[in-house]
């Protein structure tokens, strides 16, 4: 029997909602918020959270350092932006981090796909020289993290003489983590990234993607495991499920979904991007892409845009044929995030083989006996099952 998937839930730092492309039931990313969301994935058994990185989001390295203490076990799976700071900067970030967590740090390598938002950063290199300077970056950041110290005077990067006070708890450096589909961003995790991330691909093209990246990584002796980024829409019927699909983009217009579908083509450079759009190419005709497998977020939002629609049985389903391909990791949401990582966990996880966490229901008296809910008097109460 396989392992079950490792699965990871998404910290909403740039906001939350009830319905894609529109302001109603929408949620700000406060700290209250965003931490209720954290502690929940804790209790109910995730393995990590992926915080992202962006103008419009939350610090990464900050929103995770804020959530470290109010978790138990949760591991940090930060974006990265290597041409916003130093490498020497970054180390010593990702250093304390690793520590304060104790040792809960994973890094998920950003390099950007917005020429436009990179330019605010000031970033102005392009495409594939973006993966030249991560390069360079990623050589100093390495060396600091395993060694303490690091010299290169390199095209884009000149550190000399650089230092790092303390190592991170994680030897010789947290796991390193990253998704880029273009050729550039291909040779660099084949040479670098531990595990390969995927937006939520049919699974063919997944195939494909997994093939290239573990061939270019054999090339150069290295072996990389794979994840998929996907939303969930799970229900405890298909009807349910395919309804509540519905409903997250029934508040979205049709101008809304244009002009999202310009800003992908126009200011976007990421090749990940574009085979999202190609999944939907801006028209809500067509979205389920593969059984189960719905573009609806993808009108309008950037990056992941594809969910898994369905009842337990058969995301579960659908989520082995992943597996089956090489997949080890699964990085979900939903919207609302925080009500999704219950649905998640309560009725995915016991399909998956997940073992769920203390909080994700069916629980047992002390005696080990099962439990009914509402089944004493005193609203709530409950009786041993007969
Ligand atoms: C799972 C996953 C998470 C990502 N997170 C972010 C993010 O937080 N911020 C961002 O700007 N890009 C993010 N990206 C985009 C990529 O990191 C990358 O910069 C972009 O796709 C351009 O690369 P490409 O042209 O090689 O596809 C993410 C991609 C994946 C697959």
């Amino acid at each position: 029997m396989t392992q079950p998937i490792d699965f990871f839930w998404f910290i909403p730092t740039s906001g939350d909602g009830a319905y894609l492309g529109s302001s109603d039931l929408n949620r700000a990313p406060s700290y209250d918020y965003l931490s209720q969301v954290a502690v929940a994935v804790d209790r109910l058994g995730y393995t990590g959270v992926l915080l992202p990185t962006g103008a419009g989001c939350e610090e990464s390295f900050v929103m995770a350092a804020a959530l470290a203490p109010v978790t138990r076990r949760l591991k940090f799976l930060v974006a990265i932006r290597p041409g916003v700071a130093s490498p020497a900067y970054y180390a010593r970030l990702s250093s304390t981090l690793d520590r304060v967590s104790n040792g809960r740090l994973l890094l998920n390598i950003v390099v950007g796909g917005n020429p436009a938002e990179l330019k605010g950063d000031g970033v102005f290199l392009p495409h594939d020289q973006r993966y030249g300077h991560a390069e360079e970056f990623f050589d100093v950041f390495e060396d600091l993290l395993a060694t303490g110290s690091a010299n290169l005077d390199g095209e884009h990067i000149k550190a000399i003489g650089a230092t790092l006070g303390y190592p991170p708890v994680q030897s010789p450096r947290p796991p390193l983590y990253f998704g880029g589909s273009s050729d550039a961003g291909i040779d660099f995790a084949a040479g670098r990234v531990d595990k390969y991330l995927t937006w939520g691909e049919p699974p063919a093209q997944v195939a494909e993607k997994i093939d290239r990246v573990r061939a270019a990584a054999r090339e150069e002796g290295r072996e990389v495991s794979f994840g998929i980024r996907l939303h969930f829409i799970v229900r405890e019927t298909e009807e349910e499920a395919w309804a509540a699909a519905d409903r997250l983009i029934s508040k979205l217009d049709d101008e809304t979904i244009a002009a999202a579908a310009k800003h992908f083509n126009k200011e976007s450079d990421s090749v990940g991007q574009k085979r999202m759009f190609a999944l939907h190419q801006g028209s809500r005709d067509r979205l389920e892409v593969s059984p189960n497998l719905w573009a609806g977020v993808g009108l309008v939002r950037a990056g992941a845009g594809t969910a898994l629609v369905g009842s337990p049985e058969s995301v579960a389903a659908r989520l082995r044929e992943y597996q089956e391909i090489g997949i080890d990791t699964v990085i979900g949401s939903g919207y609302p995030h925080l009500e999704e990582s219950y649905r998640v966990a309560e009725l995915l996880f016991p399909a998956l083989g997940i073992e769920r966490g203390e909080q994700a229901g069916g629980f047992l008296n002390e005696f080990g006996q099962k439990r009914v809910f509402a089944g004493g008097s005193h609203g709530g109460n409950l009786r041993a099952a007969s």
